[in-house]
């Protein structure tokens, strides 16, 4: 197994600076799915591409990063909360490396993804019905997706990046780990 890792979990939940700092701290690059559609979308924004192409479409430039990262090495890659729907994707992560479900409390979540508005799904007149009918349906696939669970809940972010380490050090064996007590 390769030591990339690979992180998912819903809007919110930390995986970019959190995905930086565990990167740093294990001499990895660190990449972004959003980042990497930015960038190959010369600089347009998430939530441009999402308001002139639509959700499909972004769908299909998110799947087409995954596919150019399966041969990467030593990477932490932070993905976007709508990653793990496609089972191509799924399938893919699992080629890519290691993949860790970061989670927190749905306040937790909200709070931090409502922050701004750079987040297209949640730009809408009623955000935290369409935030619990989303958080709803995505958590069984995070969590039969993860191969590892880490709770960022209450947890600074070098506490959760130290939790990933100790969690992916000790192995596979216990999925799901609680931050927080
Ligand atoms: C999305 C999450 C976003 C971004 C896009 C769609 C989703 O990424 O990819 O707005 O479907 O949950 P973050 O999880 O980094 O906010």
């Amino acid at each position: 197994m390769n030591s990339n890792i690979v992180l998912i979990g819903f809007m919110g939940c930390g995986k970019s600076s959190i995905g930086r700092r565990l990167a740093k701290r294990l001499g990895h690059e660190f990449l972004d799915t959003d980042d990497l559609i930015i960038a190959h979308a010369q600089g347009t924004s998430i939530s441009e591409l999402f308001a002139n192409d639509g959700e499909e479409r972004f769908r299909e430039r998110e799947s087409a990063e995954l596919r150019e990262l399966v041969e990467a090495k030593d990477i932490v890659l932070a993905t976007g909360g709508g990653a793990i729907l496609r089972e191509e994707n799924r399938a893919l992560l699992h080629r890519i490396g290691r993949i860790v479900w970061l989670h927190a409390d749905p306040e937790t979540l909200f709070e931090r993804a409502s922050r701004n508005r750079k987040r297209p799904l949640l730009d809408v007149e009623n955000p935290r019905s369409t935030f619990n009918a989303l958080l709803e349906s995505r958590l069984p696939i995070y969590e039969s997706a993860a191969d590892i669970q880490v709770d960022a809940t209450g947890l600074p972010h070098e506490q959760t990046v130290d939790e990933i380490i100790r969690v992916l050090a000790v192995g596979d064996v216990p999925k799901a780990s609680s931050g927080a007590s």
